[in-house]
């Protein structure tokens, strides 16, 4: 049978600020989702969330890029809008770029991860969702899960995993996208990956038979809007076992908190910190940012599950390493590497004070008062 998983994620408004979701949101999006159910037009559907971002993992056959299941989706996020305008909460309706529906999701805010397949006799599948961080996140797990043999034993030792994986990389500033073969051309997939400010993993197929083994949502808000409009907290669909990594080697990545862009402001690095459901609401420092994984078995297109992937107390380390990391980041303040470099940087306030400098440059020897300069109230 021929199925199609589709996550679509969006914050549409914070309880408290931008650090959780209040469930009366998620339970106005539910009630859309089951109508569609109950209609036909979804196999089957699940609502979750991480820090204030909820996340539709919907299944259906319509294939991916449908213009009804994207419809459904804006529809229940501005469900949801609606409740959030309601309470007051913070940011209401903050990722939904326009008033009106055109066709598909992508490009009017929400983040999109979407692949179909056929489904196998067992069908094991780990969707990530992450807060206060951006796609590149998924960067270097991903070369662990496909490509790293001392992450994934499999690619060594399981036959139908060892012609390896390519891997689809997106340049987020130009659009053009590249095929990168491993294990051969593993050097040169690490080229771009390693620079996660640019390049983002966009999906990974099994070479062997050409069979899909990872999503990831890669949608930049700011470049889509062409200004500051939150972070483009992304998510990750991985199919497991049976030719692809097992669920324990699509896990183990995260057992070793990595840094990654985000965090307050989205103009930090930090540790990524991967927790259970109930501990996904960053609230230190709007952070650390967090990583939840919702594991699901298919059966008919209907979602078993979800399994929380990272309530297990083997990943209590991680946890306590990642709060760890974190202070030894807050140590910095506001500056550098907590800080990001300035291009990066999601706020800046630096060009106005260079102006008012400049504009200080000029005054005498021995001057102190700075004249009211009126070019600034035209900024
Ligand atoms: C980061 C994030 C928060 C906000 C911060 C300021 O992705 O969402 O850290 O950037 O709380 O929020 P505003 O500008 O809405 O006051
Ligand atoms: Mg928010
Ligand atoms: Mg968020």
């Amino acid at each position: 049978m021929k199925v199609t998983l589709s996550v679509i994620k969006a914050d549409v408004g914070g309880y408290v600020g931008h650090s959780s979701t209040h469930p009366a949101l998620m339970d106005a999006a539910s009630q859309v989702l089951e109508e569609a159910k109950t209609s036909g037009l979804l196999i089957d559907y699940a609502v979750l969330r991480v820090g204030d971002d909820i996340n539709f993992v919907m299944t259906h056959t319509r294939g991916v890029d449908n213009e009804e299941i994207h419809k459904l989706a804006w529809d229940a996020f501005l469900k949801a809008t609606e409740k959030a305008r309601e309470l007051k909460l913070y940011g209401a309706g903050q990722d939904l770029l326009s008033d009106t529906f055109s066709g598909n999701v992508k490009g009017m805010g929400p983040g999109v991860a979407e692949m179909e397949f056929v489904e196998r006799p067992s069908e094991p599948i780990v969707i990530f969702m992450a807060d206060k961080t951006s796609p590149s996140a998924w960067n270097l797990p991903l070369y662990e899960m496909f490509a790293n043999p001392q992450n994934t034993a499999g690619l060594v030792i399981d036959p139908s995993m060892h012609e390896g994986f390519r891997f689809i990389v997106l340049d987020v500033k130009t659009g053009e996208e590249y095929a990168v073969d491993c294990p051969e051309e593993m050097y040169d997939l690490l080229a771009l990956i390693s620079g996660i400010e640019r390049y983002t993993i966009k999906a990974v197929y099994r070479r062997k038979d050409g069979e899909i083994g990872a999503v990831a949502s890669t949608q930049k808000l700011s470049l889509i809007a062409g200004k500051y409009v939150g972070k483009d907290d992304p998510v990750l669909i991985v199919r497991a076992q049976s030719g692809f990594p097992a669920v324990g080697e699509i896990l183990e990545p995260f057992a070793r908190p990595f840094f990654v862009e985000g965090w307050m402001r989205g103009s930090h690095m930090g540790p990524l910190m991967p927790v259970p459901f109930h501990h996904a609401n960053p609230s230190r420092f709007d952070g650390p940012p967090r990583v939840i994984a919702a594991g699901f078995q298919l059966a008919n297109g209907k979602l078993i599950g979800p399994r929380d992937m990272f309530d297990d107390p083997a990943f209590d380390y991680a946890r306590e390493e990642a709060n760890h990391l974190a202070n030894v980041m807050r140590r910095h303040g506001i500056f550098e590497p907590h800080r990001l470099p300035e291009e990066s940087m999601e706020y800046t306030n630096l060009p106005k004070i260079l102006k008012r400098l400049r504009h200080k440059k000029g005054l005498e020897e021995g001057e102190y008062v700075i004249e009211h300069n009126p070019e600034e109230e035209h900024d």
